[in-house]
């Protein structure tokens, strides 16, 4: 097994054949694992060609668990997340077709870390395509413990012990910080409206640090998802707005960010607690489709804004 760096962070895996069962034996499971926490985000190229191995190759790295979000979910496995793009299909409720910096774009999402909305932060994702776009269609991912060293001390300093308020904005226009502003809706969901506003009433605000700690390394991460951040807990709009914006607008500086331009079969482990990613989309008449899987994991440091708000028992699902 080889694990090759990536600029500017992550890491290829190579010589690994993922479709024998066999071949994660013998220490590779665990040098798969040491190699996440060291780079965050590994690449496999043309590696994964069935949902067995995908499944099998998920369980290195935790136990795969269905999303929170149902509808997205296979519904002959729900351990698969469908990631699908179809050309102008306005059937589906995630259906949204946006302009971004004056291109139309379908599949669109801003930087974030997976189910931020939620208290729980699951541990990671592997994305594995199974149809690429023919045109675009890429994935990007910026490491948030490298974007924290980046900080000038100060601003460090500055942030230590804050919290974050998380609510559900599933509509990506309405998020402020670290959001293109020419975002613009193109065309207007009834459905996917609807739904979004349902979304924002079952999931209650919920806060997370602002900065956390990579347990095995010690390196701190600026843990921020751009994508549903409201405001910064205990601070005035006006300063909470300020910080949030200078912080997202330096989280998400594409020059650290590794774009991934897939081909049939790649997969991307993903660290969800020390990396944030988006979907730069693909033109309107293209579609794509890719399973996803997610990885549980609860990192313990998130809690509902209002404790009296939060799920008894099983934790709420979407769509229940
Ligand atoms: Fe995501």
């Amino acid at each position: 097994m080889i694990v090759r760096p990536m600029s500017p962070f992550g890491a290829e895996i190579i010589g690994v054949d993922l479709d024998d069962p066999g071949a994660l034996d013998g220490g590779v499971a665990q040098a798969l694992r040491d190699a996440w926490v060291e780079h965050g985000i590994l690449l496999f190229r043309h590696a994964l060609h069935s949902e067995d191995a995908h499944l099998r190759l998920s369980r290195v790295f935790g136990d795969p668990q269905p999303s929170v979000v149902k509808r997205i979910n296979e519904a002959s496995n729900p351990y698969l997340m469908k990631l699908e793009q179809r050309p102008l299909d306005s059937s589906s409720e995630t259906f949204a077709l946006f302009e971004v910096d004056g291109q139309r774009r379908a599949g669109w999402l801003g930087w974030h870390w997976d189910q931020a909305f939620t208290a729980e932060i699951v541990r990671g994702a592997l994305l594995r395509m199974i149809r690429p776009a023919a045109q675009d269609g890429r994935t990007g991912f910026i490491d948030a413990a490298q974007a924290y060293e980046r900080l000038h001390p100060d601003l460090q300093r500055r942030i230590e012990g804050l919290e974050v308020v998380y609510h559900f904005t599933g509509d990506q226009e309405a998020n402020r910080f670290g959001f293109p502003s020419s975002l613009r809706v193109v065309e207007h969901n009834p459905k996917r409206d609807a739904a979004l506003v349902r979304y924002r009433g079952d999931f209650p605000p919920v806060v997370h640090p602002l900065v956390i700690t990579q347990r095995e390394t010690g390196r701190r991460i600026l843990k921020l998802s751009p994508m549903h951040a409201q405001r910064i807990l205990g601070m005035s709009d006006a300063d909470s707005d300020a910080l949030l914006h200078e912080l997202a607008e330096h989280l998400t500086d594409a020059r650290f960010a590794y774009f991934h331009t897939w081909q049939a079969d790649d997969a991307i482990v993903w660290d969800n607690w020390r990396t944030i990613h988006c979907a730069t989309g693909v033109p309107f008449d293209v579609d794509r489709f890719g399973q996803r899987t997610t990885i549980v994991g609860d990192y313990k440091l998130g809690r509902y804004l209002d404790a009296a708000q939060a799920p008894q028992g099983e934790r709420r699902r979407l769509d229940d």
